[in-house]
């Protein structure tokens, strides 16, 4: 059984568990009615990476930078992994070239934000316009739900833009679904402004058409025409 399947059965089990058959088959719906057409609008956040390091407001909390698959094997031996992670997915991400930064407290794994340091690990999401300007950060950071509002996605993410700093990069970027107000308000606080929107309409999880609009005044002719036709440029930074 591929990791896929595995993942979407285990998210139906939990769903079954937690909310009953009934939310189970209108989920099942929902999903079925994505993969036939799929319309999602999402904003493009920037940053420079100059904003001021955000202090850790939990205590005990242990960072780790994980920069290969075997390290992040040893994290599910040695650590609880909670429901919620896409464990699979991020495995897979470190195999194409991504970096994560795994937050820890005692023996659980709370939060993991990731950084696509790579354009293969782009390729997973449809977001790979973004690659031109910089590196994406935390396309699906993840906090678990016992640890949520005490500061632990800002201090991770903080860390992260942090080490792109350090690597040489000069911008970093964050696309979102619109309706996603906890990063909204989580990334402008780390000092990412709003760059731009876009729209995709994806059919049978196949076929897609994106487009996206600069929002911010400056927005040079040349960095337009990169995000527009990004896909064949090399990383800038
Ligand atoms: C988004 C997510 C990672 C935030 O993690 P977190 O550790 O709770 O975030 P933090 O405690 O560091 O919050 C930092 C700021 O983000 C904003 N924020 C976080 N959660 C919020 C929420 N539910 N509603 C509104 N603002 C929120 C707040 O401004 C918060 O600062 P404050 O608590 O001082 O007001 C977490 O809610 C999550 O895992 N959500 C599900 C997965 C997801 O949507 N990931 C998106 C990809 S990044």
């Amino acid at each position: 059984m591929s990791a896929r399947v595995k993942q979407r059965l285990s998210k139906a089990r939990l769903i079954l568990r937690e909310e009953g058959r009934l939310a189970l088959f209108k989920k099942a719906l929902v999903s079925l009615k994505q993969a036939l057409c799929l319309y999602s609008c999402y904003n493009i956040y920037e940053s420079a990476l100059d904003a001021p390091p955000v202090a850790c407001k939990v205590n005990d909390l242990v960072l780790k930078l994980v920069t290969s698959e075997k390290e992040f094997e040893q994290i599910g031996n040695d650590y609880l992994i909670g429901e919620g992670f896409n464990i699979a997915r991020d495995k897979e991400l470190l195999r194409l070239g991504a970096v994560l930064y795994c937050a820890f407290i005692g023996n659980e794994l709370i939060h993991v934000t990731q950084i696509f340091v790579s354009r293969r690990a782009h390729k997973i999401y449809p977001f790979s316009f973004a690659m031109p300007f910089g590196h994406t950060v935390g396309l699906a950071a993840f906090t678990t739900p016992n640890y949520r509002r005490k500061g632990c996605h800002a201090y991770t993410r903080s860390k992260a833009l942090q080490y792109l700093r350090e690597k040489g990069s000069s911008r970093a970027w964050d696309v979102q679904n619109k309706d996603n107000i906890a990063v909204r308000d989580s990334v402008i606080k780390l000092g990412y402004y709003l760059w731009g929107e876009g729209c995709r309409l994806r059919s049978f999880s196949r076929f897609t058409l994106e487009w996206t609009r600069p929002k911010m005044p400056g927005a040079s002719r040349r960095t337009r025409f990169l995000l527009r036709w990004g896909k064949n440029y090399q990383s800038a930074d």
